[in-house]
């Protein structure tokens, strides 16, 4: 039985009050601080893809590289009979690269918030794989989730989290959300997450500021989607992308600037922004192999396997329950 149609007006109400509020939340702080989450409406996945093809963006084909170099080991490593859990909505060629390669596994989860992101998923990978049981979940995978049960029952949990998206969360968020990972896998399962390690300065920086400009129209499409969403009248033209590397923190901070003083209305609120202010939109945390295991260790977990590409620019590592 599916759910009468005001009770889907309802959430969609719900969810755009929850917005609302958060995002004038943020404005109100000092500093000015939004979710790196709010990048990504269907505009914002599609600018993420092509910064996935811009040439300074070494982070997908350095994955992907490792990926096809060492994904046999991997599913030995991980071990057959697997439920492959995986955070977001499915990661297009790595995915099929590791569900082609587990031994039997027994179901696949991707687990993500957008209903659309998720369908586009399963119909990419379904006829790929007609013998592998899909359980598409609709979740917020940093929230409790409880997961579908497989008709076949699995042997192990395997967590999938590619991309270096952990890298998205400050440390007390990672380590949160690894302790998740680490009740969800169990004694028996694993965690394979994609993670981008520290390297030269001018290499980082120019990965979050291409010369073609999309990732700075990534940037700018958060205040885009406030317009869009919440009615808000950011004059995309008054503000501009700021991404550098913090070589202490370790991590990339992107931050929205206002490029003169000005005020933003969103409803009956109104903020003033001082010129050169910086709202932080986004941490992108580089990790050496050993900060990234001691990161694990807080979280219960330890680093069973690590596999990097030829020019050790990416790792991809297998975490177990300690
Ligand atoms: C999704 N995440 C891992 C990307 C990153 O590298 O932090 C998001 C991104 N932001 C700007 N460019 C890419």
């Amino acid at each position: 039985m599916s759910a009468p149609l005001h009770v889907f007006a309802w959430h969609r109400q719900s969810a755009h009050a929850a917005m609302l509020a958060d995002v004038c939340r943020g404005l109100r702080r000092q500093p000015k601080k939004q979710s790196s989450k709010y990048f990504y409406d269907a505009l914002g996945s599609e600018l993420f893809e092509r910064i996935c093809e811009q040439p300074e963006y070494y982070l997908t084909r350095a994955e992907l590289e490792l990926m096809h170099a060492h994904v046999a080991d991997m599913a030995t490593v991980l071990g057959p009979d697997a439920l492959l859990v995986e955070y977001g909505s499915g990661s297009a060629i790595k995915t099929r690269l590791l569900l082609g390669h587990l031994h039997r596994p027994v179901a696949y989860v991707p687990v993500e918030v957008s209903p659309a992101a998720l369908a586009d998923s399963l119909a990419r990978l379904a006829p790929a794989f007609p013998r592998i049981e899909m359980l598409p979940l609709c979740a917020d995978f940093t929230t409790e989730i409880r997961l579908p049960v497989p008709a076949r029952r699995e042997r192990r949990t395997i967590v999938y989290f590619p991309g270096s998206t952990l890298g998205n969360f400050d440390t007390p968020e990672a380590v949160q959300l690894l302790q998740r990972m680490r009740a969800q896998i169990g004694a028996d399962g694993a965690a394979l997450i994609g993670i981008d390690l520290k390297k030269d300065r001018v290499e980082i920086e120019a990965a979050y500021n291409d010369a073609a400009g999309v990732t700075a129209e990534f940037t700018l499409n958060m205040l885009a989607r406030f317009n869009r969403e919440l009615g808000a009248d950011f004059d995309l033209a008054q503000f501009r992308h700021r991404a550098r590397y913090n070589v202490l923190a370790g991590r990339i901070e992107t931050h929205i600037v206002s490029c003169r003083a000005q005020e933003v209305n969103i409803g009956d609120a109104r903020f003033a922004f001082a010129a050169d202010e910086a709202m932080l939109v986004e941490y992108s945390c580089k990790y050496s192999p050993e900060e990234f295991a001691r990161l694990a260790a807080r979280a219960g977990l330890h680093v069973e396997r690590a596999w990097t590409d030829a020019r050790a620019r990416f790792s991809v590592q297998c975490l177990r329950a300690s």
